[in-house]
């Protein structure tokens, strides 16, 4: 069987006439308006910008990206949006390099629109099961000792989409709820030693200042090891978009425990029960039985570039793939990648910081020979936990999931160097 027989390829229009998937066809204009060349300015002659002044420093009080890469921004998919208030706008991943995400870009999302908080009124109350119930500000927050991390943060529900088979067609929309970005920020455990712990303090309760009121429990152990208070993103305070001024940042875990907007934290000795962790982040399995509080983020990766929105532009020769890694157990440790739909796996390079439950970037150079390719990437990471393909992972999980779909992703890359989101198997 050759690698691109038809029977082991199941494109995305097979899934659409199954009538899995409505509107996939709807989504926003992808690709970039290429500006036009100008023979003038092209050597041996002296290009226009070179022949005047440029514009002065106070121009720009705060910088801008390019007017020439205005196509480059967060997008939604209008059939997966109940409200703008309740709604996702994806991460453009297949329009940024290394493993920070710029805070302009990081995608979002809300249960009931972006909060409008001042920092003078902001307050956060610490009470339940502890010796002293304590109200901080934004400014005793800011004075208590700090931290700096790099942590991805990845919605439950990303990829979420996918469980039935192949269906958006880009990498922002199967796998762009996520993003990755340097917090500054408190230990929660330095306010809980503040307010100190009663005995039977097990777990905690985080509420969100926003009109949905977010709620999750959160194990006292996870708080008291790696989860953060954070006030900055990148440097810059928090944008109102991911939880100005205060959000809660739970490494390596479902990000709808990063609670924003932070208003409460409660500490007791059972979780809640709360909406979030019911009937929503719970998966139906297929002898009935839910999985609940599945807080951990299995290893997973994706090939950014090239991609469906990402196209290749030459036909043949030396190429660069590049995609993303990262896993809530730790560190990535390796990331394979396959041409040939999963068949031969050759390792890839990681460049860059490799860091602690962040996205790793990794790169695969190669000839290509403008054949068709089926390219998959799979990550590995310091615990030994491979990404599993989504044969895999429907084995154990069946098809009535929404959350947590680790499984590998296959690219088809076509001879026009145009690429398609398929399945293999
Ligand atoms: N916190 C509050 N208060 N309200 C919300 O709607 N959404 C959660 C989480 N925290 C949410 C929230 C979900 S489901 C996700 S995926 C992340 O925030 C998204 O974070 P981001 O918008 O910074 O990407
Ligand atoms: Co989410």
């Amino acid at each position: 069987m050759s690698k691109n027989d038809p029977k082991r390829v199941h494109s995305r229009r097979a899934v659409l006439r199954a009538g899995l998937a409505g509107g996939a066809a709807a989504l926003a204009p992808l690709s970039a308006a290429s500006a036009q060349t100008n023979p003038a300015n092209l050597p041996p002659n002296v290009a226009d910008w070179t022949k005047m002044l440029g514009e002065g420093v106070a121009a720009r009080p705060y910088g801008k990206p390019s007017k020439h890469e205005a196509h480059v921004g967060r997008r939604d998919v209008s059939w997966l949006t109940a409200s703008p208030q309740s709604s996702v706008s994806f991460t453009p991943l297949h329009e940024i390099d290394g493993v920070i995400t710029p805070n302009g870009l990081c995608f979002e999302r809300h249960h009931a629109g972006i909060a409008e908080l001042n920092s003078a009124d902001y307050r956060l109350m610490l009470h339940g099961l502890v010796d002293k119930p304590l109200i901080f500000t934004l400014d005793d927050i800011k004075r208590m000792p700090r931290v700096n991390r790099a942590y991805f943060c990845e919605c439950a529900a990303n990829s979420g989409m996918e469980w039935r088979g192949a269906q958006l067609n880009g990498c922002q929309y199967t796998h762009g709820m996520v993003h990755c970005v340097m917090y500054t920020g408190v230990p929660l455990k330095v306010l809980l030693n503040e307010a100190g712990l009663k005995p039977k303090a097990k777990w905690l309760l985080l509420e969100g200042g926003d009109s949905a009121a977010m709620t999750r429990s959160l194990p006292l152990a996870k708080a008291l090891d790696d989860v953060l208070i954070a006030y900055r993103m990148n440097g810059e305070m928090l944008y109102p978009e991911n939880g100005y001024p205060v959000r809660v940042v739970v490494p390596g875990w479902e990000a709808n425990m990063w609670v924003k907007w932070l208003r409460r934290i409660e500490v007791g000795d059972e979780p809640w029960h709360t909406r979030e962790e019911t009937s929503k982040y719970t998966d139906l399995l297929e002898g009935g039985q839910a999985r609940r509080f599945t807080y951990l983020m299995e290893a997973k990766s994706v090939i950014t570039n090239p991609s469906p929105q990402a196209p290749l532009k030459h036909k043949s020769g030396f190429t660069v793939l590049s995609g993303i890694a990262w896993s809530g157990r730790g560190k990535i440790a390796r990331v394979d990648v396959s041409l040939d739909g999963g068949r031969n796996w050759r390792t890839a390079k990681i460049d860059g910081p490799a860091w602690d439950k962040a996205l790793t970037r990794f790169y695969y150079e190669f000839e290509w020979d403008g054949s068709e390719l089926l390219l998959q990437s799979r990550a590995m990471d310091e615990s030994g936990y491979v990404q599993p393909s989504k044969a895999e992972l429907r084995k154990y999980r069946g098809v009535n999931s929404i959350y947590h779909n680790n499984g590998i992703q296959t690219w088809q890359l076509h001879k026009n160097g145009e690429v398609e989101n398929v399945e293999v198997g």
